[in-house]
């Protein structure tokens, strides 16, 4: 199973749901069948680092994302991920326009498995650092719902 977050810059949101998300795949035992990466939509960030802010926020919680390196969105990714969950509607919208014919990932919100329909983690990239606590706790929501219904579909439990 292969999963792709996506948010604008990849240097704020989507790195830090790679983190966390990564992080509660270890815990539910399964790092090992599930690939998971993130990306951005532009280009601005490509090759650096994630967000001071957001490197700080994730740190707080034991996560180091000091290993990530921005990418943009690539046209193979359609066919490489099983999911690709957009941080926000622009996001999402973006997605929806690049998605090849014939493409058969899950393409959504990512706050949908948070039990938020239509819900976008909020861009925090111009805001405080009240702003990354926000999307920290939204992304930790989140990750643990897909990572019940990634083992349901391991298991057998799900279509
Ligand atoms: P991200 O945040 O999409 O969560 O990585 C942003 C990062 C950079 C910019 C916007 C949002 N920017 O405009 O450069």
């Amino acid at each position: 199973m292969r999963v792709l977050f996506v948010c604008l810059g990849n240097i704020c949101r989507s790195p830090t749901a790679e983190g966390v998300f990564r992080r509660e795949l270890e815990a539910a035992g399964l790092v090992h069948r599930v690939e998971v990466d993130s990306c951005g939509i532009g280009d601005w960030h490509v090759g650096r680092a994630p967000d001071p802010r957001a490197a700080a926020a994730a740190g707080r919680r034991g996560i180091d994302l000091s290993g990530l390196r921005a990418r943009q969105l690539a046209a193979e990714d359609f066919h490489r991920f099983d999911y690709l969950l957009a941080m926000d509607h622009d996001n999402l919208a973006a997605l929806q326009a690049q998605c090849p014919e014939g493409c058969r990932a899950h393409i959504g919100l990512f706050l949908d498995f948070a039990g938020h329909h239509d819900r976008p983690v909020p861009d925090p990239y111009y805001g405080g650092e009240r702003g990354f606590e926000e999307v920290l706790e939204l992304i930790e929501s989140a990750s643990r719902g897909l990572v019940e219904e990634i083992a349901g579909r391991l298991e057998g439990r799900r279509p």
